[in-house]
């Protein structure tokens, strides 16, 4: 079944769970949805895991655009969901619904995720004024990395905890279908969840959210520069892969590869003639 902003909405009244992970390009993008995801989110993540980046600052509107438009290809089930790059809406509303505009035209998103809380809720509003979905992403927002100072929980303390919930209210207001939640303290999402009538997705925000997110690198242990402590690893992928271009590396040293039926023939008479 064709998953849509509907049916995301369906489900967190039925008390269903959502799921959703991240993905880059078409193959991968066939593979989750095939598996039967409700989300594929085209994240911004793609700077570190898949260009080398370390944050997501450097990542441009092109590279989302291109990403975006091989996971189309690839999805038929799942709502697309692409991430909206540093500095493509914090400039200005005009700018982030022409950005988001873009993503919809060029890259087939169905919708955007863009980061931030209060000070985007004209945004949120104008975009989906537009016609176009936007997820709402709150709590810990990599974006803004050098302003938090580092990769930390958010919404500890009690002001800090007062304004996720606050801004969780206004983003659902300004028109959000759904908010992710990254690095919030459990009971602190399960609450916000609570109170929300569109769907939470956490990420490390434990399971109290209607759904979960995790970048397919990091689950299947393919990612090693870092692994944060939510991550958990369904498979160990990044083994297997390295012990497999290991032995195609050794089995086309040695010979062995490619075999006889791995090659095409042609009669040996036309051979002759050209020796
Ligand atoms: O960019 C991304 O992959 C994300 C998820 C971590 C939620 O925003």
């Amino acid at each position: 079944m064709k998953n849509t902003v509907v049916t995301i909405r369906q489900a967190k009244e039925k008390g269903e769970k959502l799921t959703m992970l991240t993905a880059y390009d078409y193959s991968m993008a066939k593979l989750i949805d095939g598996a039967g995801i409700n989300m594929i989110l085209v994240g911004d993540s793609l700077g570190m895991v898949m260009l080398g980046y370390e944050d997501t600052i450097s990542v441009t509107m092109e590279d989302m655009i291109h990403h975006t438009r091989a996971v189309a290809r690839g999805t038929s089930n799942a709502l697309v969901v692409a991430d909206m790059p540093f500095l493509s809406y914090q400039t200005s509303v005009y700018d982030a619904v022409c950005n988001a505009g873009r993503l919809m035209k060029e890259g087939r998103a169905q919708a955007v995720k863009l980061e931030g809380g209060r000070e985007f809720a004209e945004h949120i509003r104008a975009i989906t004024n537009a016609s176009i979905p936007v997820v709402a992403h709150l709590g810990l927002t990599p974006q803004s990395l050098n302003a938090f100072g580092g990769f930390k929980v958010q919404g500890k303390s009690e002001e800090a905890a007062r304004k996720l919930v606050e801004d969780a209210k206004i983003v659902e207001e300004a028109g959000a279908v759904a908010v992710v939640l990254e690095c919030v303290p459990a009971k602190l999402a399960e609450l916000i969840s609570g109170q929300l009538h569109i769907p939470t997705i956490g990420i490390g925000a434990g399971a109290g959210c209607d759904g979960q997110v995790l970048v397919y690198q990091d689950m299947l242990a393919m990612f090693g520069d870092f692994k944060p402590k939510f991550v958990k690893q369904f498979a160990e992928i990044g083994a297997m892969m390295k012990e497999a271009f290991g032995k195609y590396i050794e089995e086309v040293r040695s010979g062995a590869f490619p075999a006889p039926e791995h090659t095409f023939k042609i009669d040996d008479d036309v051979i002759e003639k050209l020796y």
